[in-house]
């Protein structure tokens, strides 16, 4: 069974989905992961942004891997150990540009679609619904007000030593959900057959358990 939950940056996409995988025995995939890996790639290398032609010809031998740990999952490239780095503001400003190269997005979409073949699955990112996994069963878009989004990540980042005010974090997400949208390829929006979520006004067991009685129609 394969669950895609998409939505805008700061929407709760990847906590819900955690939950929801742990509670159903899925594997989860955060495909936004994965984009601000090769973003993170791109850094070290020295290579443009949005260099195509460059990011693809490092991409192709990257190994970028998840390992769950008792604080969250951790992710690796080529062995490194990037959980923090890709979550720094440098990736987050630009990770929207190397996510809009076709190629980058051809090659990701490839590897999400082989992680899924075998497995239940929750994957959330921003084009599941609509590109990666047209077939899910089931398909959430989750939304919140930009002013919700920024008060979560400030919250978060805070946890993690990051101190942005949140008045540049809202201004950050209203750009990347900007970007993200008006993207040749396969831009954020919700899917035909997705059943969208406002998570502003809504605990997060009430958003899991919305998801779980979904699944449960389906099974
Ligand atoms: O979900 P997260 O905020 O970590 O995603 C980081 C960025 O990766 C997004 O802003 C978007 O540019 C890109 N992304 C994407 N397609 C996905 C997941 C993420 O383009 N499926």
């Amino acid at each position: 069974m394969q669950i895609a939950i998409d939505g805008p940056a700061g929407s709760g996409k990847s906590t819900i989905a955690k939950l929801v995988a742990t509670k159903l025995g899925f594997i989860y995939c955060d495909t936004g992961a994965m984009y601000r890996t090769a973003t993170v790639m791109a850094k070290q290398k020295g290579i443009g942004y949005g260099d195509e032609a460059g990011i693809m010809a490092a991409l192709r031998d990257l190994d970028i891997t998840f390992k769950p740990s008792a604080e969250g999952q951790l992710v690796f490239m080529d062995g490194e150990d990037v959980t923090l780095a890709i979550r720094q503001e440098e990736t987050t400003n630009n990770v929207s540009q190397v996510s809009a190269l076709p190629k980058v997005r051809q090659e990701m979409v490839r590897r999400q679609r082989e992680i899924a073949a075998n497995n239940d699955i929750v994957m959330d990112g921003r084009d599941i619904g609509t590109t990666v996994l047209p077939g899910a069963e089931v398909k959430i878009f989750m939304v919140a007000s930009v002013a919700t989004r920024a008060q979560r990540r400030h919250k978060e980042n805070v946890e993690k030593g990051i101190m942005t005010p949140v008045a540049t974090l809202e201004e950050e997400i209203a750009e990347r959900d900007r970007k993200d949208s008006t993207r040749a390829v396969s831009p954020l929006r919700k899917a035909a057959d997705a059943v969208e979520i406002d998570s502003s006004n809504m605990t997060i067991d009430q958003e899991v358990q919305t998801i779980i009685e979904l699944v449960n129609k389906k099974r």
